[in-house]
């Protein structure tokens, strides 16, 4: 696969640059960064304008959609790096053991997702925070991956601007129509590279401590689906009778380059096509989803508004290529499965009014890390520039030194700063 390739929201990958790519020769300053963080003003944007040259003393960033309704930016086809697993007690493993892989399920397979809540259902301990840890620890076993271009002389240990989880990248691309939940994201400079990790707000932090019995076991509802369209072999079979454990993860880690943000994140895959003919990851990979069944109009339009937003925005961003939804009824029970294709979302939409749309997610997203570029500018390990964002506000952000929030852990820090030869020394 073509790693050069640029990628649009409603097709495939393309090979063609972009007008805006051809336009800028791909060297020129980012379309992004003429987009104006503006202070606290309600001024229109007037797009590719000099008056919305960004004031270098802006403290904040909108989130207004009309800001961001521009061309598409350039987001490369995402290039799978490597993966990790997370075992039945959170242990990591640099390597796919966890890999599981899809069996199609019927159409109308009468799943009862309730099954095994009681007695077969381990949970994974929410409170503990793991910040960027596993994704660090991958780092750290395959250094040798990610700076091929640096020598010992360079400050500047990876080859990326920003290392992240995908879905702290799924809440910044969703943020433009999120009228509910706000995020705190800390960033931290450390060799050059820019390090993004979640703080749990005190809202999410209370809605954590108080879920009802019922949001309890509808959590679990998800991951009980996976167990019944997932084999643990390639020849194997679902195993409805085993039990669930959420501690198990195979994540991906990708390589990406939005605008003139170069990127590496992972993201926690379902499974993956079992068909020894599908394509290399991460396009035979597929994500696996529940959704209340669709009855009315009304509750098709919210699919479309809400859901399959943060369906496209979770699966676009590494690249993985259909969505697989199983629609429950109220009693838990998988009444029809659908696939849906991300390719072809924005099509599904396009007759919802006053919807959202692809190009205003990820220009958001552009623009907010290019906003978090030039605010973290001091490179220390115990720096963090805290961004934190509620609806109907702007972007905001605190400066806090050795406190709470940071977040590098010292065997990381230690670990990058020796040189890479000395890596397999003591
Ligand atoms: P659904 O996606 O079917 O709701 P993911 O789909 O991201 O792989 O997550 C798997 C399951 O984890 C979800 O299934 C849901 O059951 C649970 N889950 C994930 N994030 C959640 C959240 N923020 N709140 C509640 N449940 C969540
Ligand atoms: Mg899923």
């Amino acid at each position: 696969m073509d790693h050069y390739r640029s990628r649009s929201p409603n097709s495939s990958y393309h090979s063609r640059p972009s007008a805006y790519e051809r336009e800028r020769g791909d060297r020129g300053r980012s379309h992004c960064e003429n987009q104006r963080f503006r202070p606290n003003s309600q001024r229109q944007h007037q797009s590719g304008s000099a008056a919305e040259q960004n004031p270098l003393n802006s403290r904040a960033l909108s989130t207004r959609r009309e800001l961001y309704e521009r061309d598409f930016p350039v987001y490369k086809q995402p290039v799978e790096v490597g993966s990790f697993s997370l075992d039945s007690e959170r242990r990591f493993f640099n390597d796919g053991r966890q890999m599981r892989y899809y069996v199609e399920p019927e159409r109308n397979p009468n799943f009862d997702l309730r099954d095994g809540y009681k007695d077969r259902f381990i949970k994974r301990d929410d409170s503990v925070k793991e910040k960027l840890d596993h994704i660090l620890r991958w780092v750290v076993a395959n250094r040798s991956k990610l700076n091929s271009r640096t020598t010992s002389a360079s400050s500047c240990a990876l080859d990326v601007d920003f290392v992240t989880w995908r879905g702290h990248l799924t809440k910044l691309l969703t943020t433009p129509y999120e009228t509910r939940e706000g995020w705190m994201l800390a960033a931290t400079k450390f060799r050059g590279t820019i390090y993004i990790s979640e703080v749990e707000t005190e809202a999410a932090r209370r809605e954590r401590e108080n879920r009802t019995e019922r949001h309890e076991e509808m959590m679990y509802w998800g991951y009980k689906f996976e167990q019944y369209t997932c084999a643990d072999n390639v020849h194997g079979a679902p195993d409805p009778g085993g039990v669930v454990n959420t501690n198990e993860a195979f994540c991906t880690v990708v390589q990406t380059r939005l605008a003139d943000h170069r990127l590496l994140f992972s993201g926690e895959v379902d499974c993956r096509d079992k068909d020894p003919g599908a394509p290399a990851p991460p396009a035979c990979y597929v994500e696996l989803k529940t959704s209340a069944e669709i009855c009315t109009p009304k509750q098709r339009s919210n699919f479309h508004r809400f859901k399959l937003l943060k369906w496209w925005a979770q699966s676009f961003l590494p690249g993985v290529p259909r969505v697989v939804a199983g629609f429950r009824d109220h009693e838990g029970v998988v009444v029809s499965v659908e696939t849906f294709h991300i390719s072809k979302i924005s099509q599904l939409i396009k007759n919802e009014y006053n919807c959202w749309r692809p190009t205003v997610c990820m220009n958001f997203c552009c623009d907010f890390l290019t906003f978090v570029k030039r605010t973290v500018t001091e490179d220390s390990p115990s720096m963090v520039y805290l961004f934190s964002w509620e609806p109907h506000r702007d972007v905001t952000f605190s400066v806090h030194r050795d406190s709470q929030f940071s977040f590098l852990p010292r065997w990381y820090v230690e670990e990058m700063t020796r040189r890479p030869d000395s890596q397999h020394q003591s």
